[in-house]
């Protein structure tokens, strides 16, 4: 707790473009939780987890910059909430490091993401690959948190930094709040618009498969158009209907209609109708955010003015859990 509210974590990566799946599966959660004022919300951009794939560092921090601006243009409010980035805040390596002697090989090892991502990256398993759940329980536990959006593939990731949490309570005492997770109403799994029965993915071949936040309108349409369905034509919310099932859940999402109640809007009509229909909701939550994207890439001192506040405030409440962690464990204490 924080000021009597809950604290909130939560980060992503910016390796990649965002989409529509990130944001209906983390960013629109994050924002409705931002604005419930009972919550104290951190949201971070984890560069530091993105070092465990080879970047280019020109785009590594031009990436980071237009992530942090899209929180921002999609409605997290900066000065409520800690809008910052993980690098700029050394509390989350040192934690790391720490809790990296707190954290098992075996544990580690039965990781899926470890296992798909060593799987994909056969050339580059590195350490940090092996350790990227460790850093991910540093970020939350330095924050006391409370409270964590997690997508489904997250899940087991925030287990072990519960387990983490609990090992070290379990020899020190109270030092860290076990965190929840949160897992959102709607939307939590996007699927691809081509292939339906596989998660929307960022690094997708097939560029008609994923909607990126930053598609342009008729780029939108155009890709609803061409998502892939079935043949018998009938707007129907089953799992026997990957595709339209997919799209349902799209427009409720962007909407907020039950499935039911989109069954009935589009009852009679055909899929071209309905396609049109979840692409032009799709555009009016797209547009206000790509307008607003505008905006801020005009305006730099207030980005960075941002930057600077924001990290300032993370590394004055990091720097507190990092100081009662160094010293329960025995590292000597600082002379001032
Ligand atoms: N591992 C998360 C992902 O790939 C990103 C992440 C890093 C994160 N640290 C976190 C998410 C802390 C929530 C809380 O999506």
């Amino acid at each position: 707790m924080l000021d009597g509210k809950k604290v909130l974590f939560s980060g992503m990566q910016a390796t990649g473009n965002i989409t529509l799946g990130n944001y209906m599966g983390a960013l629109k959660n994050w924002i409705d939780l931002n604005n419930d004022d009972s919550y104290q919300c951190f949201n971070c951009v984890v560069d530091l987890h993105s070092l465990t794939v080879r970047q280019d560092p020109a785009e590594l921090r031009k990436r980071a910059r237009t992530l942090l601006s899209l929180y921002i243009a999609a409605g997290l409010d900066p000065v409520k909430n800690c809008i910052y980035y993980q690098s700029h805040v050394s509390g989350h390596a040192e934690l790391s490091w720490i809790l990296n002697c707190f954290t098992y090989m075996g544990e580690l090892s039965r990781m899926t993401q470890f296992k798909d991502k060593s799987a994909k990256h056969a050339d580059n398993i590195n350490a940090g690959l092996f350790t990227y759940p460790v850093l991910m329980a540093a970020d939350i536990l330095l924050f006391q948190t409370d409270v964590v959006p997690v997508g489904a593939d997250q899940k087991q990731h925030l287990e072990i930094t519960r387990d983490i949490a609990e090992r070290f309570n379990g020899v020190y005492g109270d030092v860290f709040t076990i965190p929840e997770p949160y897992i959102g109403k709607v939307g939590a799994k996007i699927m691809s618009l081509q292939e339906p029965d596989k998660k929307m993915s960022k690094s997708d071949e097939n560029v008609n498969a994923t909607i990126y936040l930053m598609d342009d309108p008729d780029t939108v349409i155009r890709k609803f158009k061409r998502a892939v369905t079935d043949s018998d034509n009938e707007i129907r919310y089953t799992d026997e209907k990957p595709g339209i099932k997919n799209l349902i859940d799209i427009y409720s999402a962007v909407t907020n209609k039950t499935a039911g109640e989109v069954e009935r809007e589009f009852d009679g009509k055909g899929y071209g109708d309905f396609k049109l229909a979840v692409g032009e909701a799709v555009n009016s939550v797209l547009v206000p955010i790509h307008q607003r994207m505008d905006e801020l890439s005009k305006d730099k001192a207030y980005i960075d003015g941002i930057i600077k506040e924001n990290s300032d405030k993370a590394n004055y409440f990091a720097t507190k859990t990092l100081r009662k962690v160094q010293k329960k464990i025995g590292l000597p204490e600082r002379v001032r």
